[in-house]
């Protein structure tokens, strides 16, 4: 699935915002410059990260405080298990997703804690 998002050039560095697509809610966030594609939803409850908090590369869910990596999804500390799925997005705001992309599963190494 491929769609080309309006409006994301008026996406602030360290802002992110929501748009509605084909597969679901797609969070698109701009730093250092880039623009950067995950899932809208935590993988802890499905709580919509678009109501979270982007602080450098690091979203945080608004309910329990999960924190993922926008550039990969991976999920930073607990209470998320797993991380969230990231897209492909081009600078000009391109979208692409590939089918059936599993969400990154939990690191190797010891739990996560906070
Ligand atoms: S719903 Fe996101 S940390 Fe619990």
């Amino acid at each position: 699935m491929e769609a080309a998002l309006d409006g994301t050039d008026d996406i602030g560095e360290g802002e992110m915002r929501a748009y509605e697509v084909a597969i679901g809610s797609v969070l698109v966030c701009r730093v250092a410059g880039e623009l950067f594609a995950v899932e809208n939803a935590c993988s802890h409850a499905d709580t919509p990260l678009s109501d979270g908090t982007l602080e450098g590369y690091l979203v945080t869910c608004p309910l329990h405080f999960a924190q993922f990596d926008v550039r990969d999804g991976l999920h930073q500390c607990a209470p998320a298990f797993t991380g969230i799925r990231s897209f492909a997005i081009s600078q000009s705001g391109v979208l692409s997703v590939a089918e059936n992309v599993p969400r990154p599963g939990p690191p190797e190494g010891p739990p996560l804690t906070r």
